[in-house]
């Protein structure tokens, strides 16, 4: 039904007289019948409505004889040389010349975010449908050539498919329709239940079908309690990506607005990233919102010149403490800091908390989405180097 919408749009919109839209619509009635025809009639009314009759070009009955004849698969017997809807100016009205119709007449979404998913249950799904929404982005969904059947996820069967898949790494299950091309896109949001504690392993499939390296990829993921991290690491691991993103995992439950929430922190584009930094610890990305202070501007300021690499002391089993190359102006007052500040201190040294301390600081800005437990477990018990960048 999609196909004669479109058609009878279509050729609306390349301006039937309303003659034409006339014959056109006790044709289309009579003859095509398999079709619903309450539907055919109720699409050739709208596309008469919104016709353009400004067009100079008057359509005959033998156009529409040709178009019918194209719909019902019959071979033309017309010579189409120099009609209209012979977009390609081969002669002929076929699925091309409908390709390049569409193509002129629909809308073009020139988005260069893809939300790309692979949802059994349908709980990422939903996720993906907000993140859609958020950002007016294409999608793409990744369905299995072969589907996953519910006794194929039946997770507590330690033989089903989705379990011995998930316990051998270099299985790629083949997916049904893939995507032609990546190419337009700069930035890909990639989301997917975890399987005990993965990414699915058609996730896998997906990623080394294409050519990530100058790409931003911000992996999202639905899960009954597991994180997003092995996943995450998986998948930086298995491809070369241009930029990866710290992912988000939601539960079955999350919201639009958690969905926003997240999305919101994001630096996806200046606008957004005017007030965040970024942060790489022992290879994974951060992002961390700057403070309202002075010495944070000034920060920001440094870090536009160029990255800055420290190295930070473990100290008291709540801070990791370093000195920066030069000195911020201290604003200094008493705080109890929390999980992901990011605080100088004595105006010359940077503190990352990743647990609770009450002292006096002046706050440079505070790590996004990421828990004191994640932290911690990221900065591991030693000293670390991290690479401050704007
Ligand atoms: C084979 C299988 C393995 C799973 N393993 C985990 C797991 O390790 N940790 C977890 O929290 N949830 C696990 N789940 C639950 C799913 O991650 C969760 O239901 C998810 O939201 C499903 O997403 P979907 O509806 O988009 O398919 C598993 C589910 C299946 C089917």
């Amino acid at each position: 039904m999609k196909l004669f919408s479109l058609l009878l749009t279509g050729t609306a919109l390349f301006g039937f007289t309303s003659c034409g839209t006339a014959a056109a619509n006790s044709m289309f009635s009579n003859e095509v019948s398999a079709v619903s025809l309450s539907e055919t009639n109720r699409a050739v009314a709208s596309a008469a409505e919104n016709a353009d009759l400004s067009s100079p070009y008057s359509y005959t009955l033998q156009d529409i004889r040709n178009l019918q004849d194209f719909l019902l698969t019959k071979p033309a017997v017309d010579d189409l040389t120099g009609k209209p809807y012979d977009m390609n100016s081969d002669g002929n009205w076929n699925a091309v010349d409908l390709t390049l119709m569409k193509r002129e007449l629909l809308p073009v979404n020139d988005s260069d975010t893809l939300v790309i998913y692979f949802s059994r249950t349908g709980n990422t799904e939903k996720i993906a449908q907000y993140l859609i929404g958020l950002t007016d982005a294409d999608s793409y969904v990744i369905e299995a050539a072969v589907p996953y059947t519910d006794a194929d996820i039946k997770y507590q069967d330690d033989n089903c498919r989705a379990n011995k898949e998930q316990n051998d790494k270099t299985v790629r299950p083949e997916i049904a329709n893939p995507i032609a091309s990546i190419d337009s896109y700069d930035t890909i949001f990639l989301g997917y239940p975890i399987w005990w504690g993965q990414e699915p392993r058609i996730i896998d499939t997906f990623l080394e079908s294409y050519d990530f390296s100058d790409k931003t990829v911000i992996p999202f993921c639905t899960s009954g309690s597991s994180g997003i991290g092995t996943s995450e690491k998986n998948i930086k691991e298995l491809v070369l990506i241009g930029n990866q993103l710290a992912g988000r995992r939601f539960p079955a439950s999350a919201t639009k607005d958690d969905v926003k929430a997240w999305y919101d922190t994001l630096p996806l584009n200046n606008e957004k990233s005017d007030n965040k930094l970024k942060i790489s610890v022992n290879g994974t990305e951060l992002t961390a919102t700057l403070a309202d202070s002075t010495a944070a501007k000034e920060l920001a300021e440094k870090l536009k010149a160029e990255p800055v690499t420290v190295t930070l002391n473990e100290y008291g089993g709540f801070e990791k403490v370093g000195k920066l190359p030069w000195s911020l102006t201290k604003t200094d007052e008493s705080i109890v800091t929390e999980a992901g500040d990011i605080m100088l201190y004595q105006g010359n040294q940077m503190t990352i908390f990743y647990n609770s301390n009450s002292w006096s600081y002046t706050k440079l800005g505070h790590i996004d989405n990421i828990t004191g437990e994640e932290l911690a477990k990221l900065f591991g018990e030693g000293n670390i180097t991290v690479t401050l960048s704007y």
